[in-house]
């Protein structure tokens, strides 16, 4: 009876969206008893897709695992909602974590912008249903942020536990996109799940229906450095492995219009190979109004990264020297569980105040965003210089807005429950010029030669500790 009630309520919420043909996600708010159905359902499988941004706006990408036998990596897309006039594009399939499985990988190319599609990928048995995947906007559009998904907890990593993650990013996802159904895509700076070993974290990240309509960014934390299960889930674009990155090391890199993101992997020290990376994207996407680092663990950030001298001397020596150097705009970090943002940053130093409800122009330095977590939050009371804002209330997490627009980047951080604004800061650029080729830069990046040996001898004597211990 209850796997009945839970189908049917799965299809009524699938036809609704069909029913709201033009509302722009299908993503209710559900009660507790609802979404304990729907996590019971999909509990006992691992066959969600994931939709992941592409290399730029006219691209997204599918990956899913499906039964090795018949799996077959191929989505149909149609702007018909009876998937008329289909077109079919087809992808690789690699090895999946477990033998009786496969990871089909996909990339959709050739989108449109301001358009309803509709699609469905090969299961390995047959179509799967039907979802909406509406594109916005290329030009100004608006892209949600929130951070440590974490399904599961650090000491909590049982079914309840996920569940009740689960739950939670159910709804702050609906409360967010119900507040701004305008969002293009979204952006978190990782620790997606908690071990990185169960399939079932990512089937649970996987769960709220409006997954199948938003496309996700995810960097890597160091929770997911825990296992190896990043690798068989996700499809980031332009992944760069670079000449020292080992086991689930990697950058990336994504184009959406005006907008560069420089995705980082915080966990490693590896400081040629992100430099490597950054000079890569960047020479590629010249014309790029703007450039958004995203990092896992919290530089500038609020909470208990400000007490761990050892994480924060790594990070502002092998990070934000590469942020620096390359005139990035802004920088969204995660890992301490409680939201904060820092004024305008630069050596260390607050080099101009970004107060709250203000606009800068063409401002100096670099602003970090510390984003809440979904899983258990941390309560801080945490004063530092560098912090413009901090929410130290720990029983609801935050999501946070990026809103481009023309010359104008609008960041909002709301409540999760309410969407109430905590925290805005407008940033406006009124030149396209960029400061990476000055003198100063230039020779900032040759004394950073001495960071990147550095930084590689720390990467071998944490090789040789992992080797040993
Ligand atoms: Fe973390």
């Amino acid at each position: 009876m209850k796997k009945f009630t839970a189908v049917i309520l799965i299809i009524s919420l699938v036809l609704s969206a069909n029913v709201l043909a033009f509302a722009d996600f299908n993503a209710p708010k559900l009660t507790r008893d609802e979404w304990n159905m729907i996590y019971d359902s999909y509990y006992p499988y691992n066959t969600l897709p994931m939709l992941c941004v592409g290399a730029d706006e006219t691209q997204v990408s599918l990956c899913w695992h499906a039964d090795k036998t018949n799996a077959v990596s191929c989505v149909r897309l149609s702007e018909n909602e009876d998937m008329t006039d289909y077109k079919e594009f087809s992808g690789i399939k690699t090895d999946a974590e477990k033998n009786t499985q496969v990871v089909c990988r996909v990339t959709i190319d050739g989108l449109k912008e301001n358009t309803i599609y509709y699609y469905q990928w090969y299961t390995g048995n047959e179509w799967s249903k039907i979802c909406k995947y509406e594109t916005k906007s290329f030009g100004n559009h608006k892209v949600l942020v929130v951070g440590d998904i974490q399904i599961a907890e650090d000491w909590r990593t049982d079914s309840d536990t996920q569940s009740d993650i689960g739950f939670n990013w159910n709804n702050v996802l609906a409360e967010a996109l119900k507040e701004n159904p305008d969002i293009s895509y979204l952006v978190s700076p990782g620790d997606n799940t908690s071990t990185g070993k169960t399939d079932a974290e990512w089937q649970t990240l996987l769960m709220p229906e409006a997954i199948r309509s938003l496309p996700l960014a995810l960097a890597i934390g160091n929770h997911d450095k825990k296992g190896m299960t990043y690798n068989y889930y996700t499809n980031m674009p332009n992944e760069y492995y670079g000449k020292h990155f080992r086991g689930l090391d990697r950058d990336f890199w994504f184009r959406y219009g005006d907008v560069l993101y420089l995705f980082y992997d915080s966990t490693s020290g590896d400081a040629p190979d992100h430099m490597a990376m950054t000079k890569e994207a960047v020479s590629l996407n010249q014309d790029a109004k703007w450039r958004i680092g995203v990092v896992h663990h919290g530089i500038y950030g609020a909470g208990d990264a400000i007490g761990d001298t050892e994480t924060e001397l790594l990070l502002t020596t092998i990070f934000a020297p590469v942020f620096e150097s390359y005139d990035l705009d802004f920088v969204i970090t995660g890992h301490t569980h409680s939201q904060g943002r820092s004024h305008f940053m630069k050596l260390g130093k607050v080099v101009q105040k970004a107060e709250s409800g203000k606009t800068y122009t063409d401002p100096e330095g670099i602003i970090y965003l510390n984003s809440n977590s979904v899983c258990e939050r941390v309560y801080m009371d945490y004063e530092a210089d560098h912090l413009a804002y901090s929410f130290i209330e720990n029983d609801v997490t935050t999501y946070t807005t990026l809103e481009f627009t023309d010359n104008k980047m609008i960041v909002k951080t709301r409540r999760g429950d309410n969407s109430e604004l905590l925290d805005s800061i407008t940033i406006e650029r009124t030149t396209s010029e960029r400061k990476e080729n000055s003198i100063g830069n230039v020779i900032y990046r040759l004394a950073y030669k001495v960071v990147e040996f550095v930084g590689l001898i720390y990467v071998k004597i944490d090789e040789l500790i992992k080797y040993f211990g």
